[in-house]
């Protein structure tokens, strides 16, 4: 099963990335992370992409392509893959589109968190993330160190959690992302929509009951 995790910044689409991969039994792949990895260490991508991501902006479509490219063909990925992140833009979606079709797999779903901007706001001020593993977690929540098993990595607070760079990230989704959902209506995909408010393991519930609707 091929699944597109589709809603604003700060929906909550890295929290339910691994709790539906684990339910549903495939891996993730959340771009976000594979370059907040590559900036830490320095990597041509990683130089590539910072000063986008800390402003706010999206990074090249062809780095994002690049990097499905090279994930998605890998054995572990073969029986299916949750994508938290992409795709943000329609060239995103026409390469990913191109992409399954030579893989002989297609997206299956496109599952959109819903949320108001204002949720969005309070939720992305108070974030904080593992350095190590990337767990978002609320700030107050127990968990510094990390609580993930094995993990014990320092919470930290992204750069582009400030209020100027949340405002830009919001204005980027409205101009750029929001139109991925009509260009994947045109081609008939299914879109599922949650409600992104309430209780995690609640928009887990609703976002399987959406998938299996
Ligand atoms: P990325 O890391 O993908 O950031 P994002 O899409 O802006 O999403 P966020 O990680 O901010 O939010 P989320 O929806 O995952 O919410 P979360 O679960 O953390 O991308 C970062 C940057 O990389 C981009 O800006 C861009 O520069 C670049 N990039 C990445 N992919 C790209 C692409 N495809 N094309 C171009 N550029 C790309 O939750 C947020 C907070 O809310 C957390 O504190 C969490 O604990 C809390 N929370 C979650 N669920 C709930 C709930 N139900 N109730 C209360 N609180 C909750």
């Amino acid at each position: 099963m091929n699944i597109v995790l589709f809603g604003k910044p700060g929906a909550g689409k890295g929290t339910q990335a691994p709790l539906l991969a684990e339910q549903l039994g495939v891996p993730t792949l959340a771009t976000g992370d594979v370059l907040r990895a590559a900036v830490r260490e320095g990597t041509p991508l990683g130089l590539q992409a910072k000063a986008a991501m800390e402003r706010g902006d999206l990074v090249p479509d062809e780095v994002i392509l690049g990097i499905m490219k090279e994930t998605l063909a890998k054995p572990a990925y073969s029986r299916g893959v949750i994508l938290d992140g992409v795709v943000r833009t329609v060239p995103q979606a026409e390469g990913l589109d191109r992409l399954m079709r030579e893989l002989g797999r297609r997206v299956d779903a496109v599952l959109c968190f819903d949320i108001d901007n204002e949720e969005i706001v309070q939720r992305l001020s108070g974030r904080l993330v593992c350095d190590k593993c990337q767990t978002p977690y609320s700030e107050g929540q127990p968990g510094d160190p990390c609580g993930k098993p094995g993990c014990e990595g320092r919470l930290m607070r992204r750069k582009d959690d400030e209020p100027e760079a949340i405002r830009r990230r919001l204005h980027v989704y409205e101009e750029q992302t929001a139109p991925v959902l009509d260009w994947y209506r045109s081609k008939g995909t299914r879109i599922a929509m949650v409600d992104a408010v309430g209780e995690v393991n609640a928009v887990t519930q609703r976002a399987r009951a959406a998938l299996e609707g």
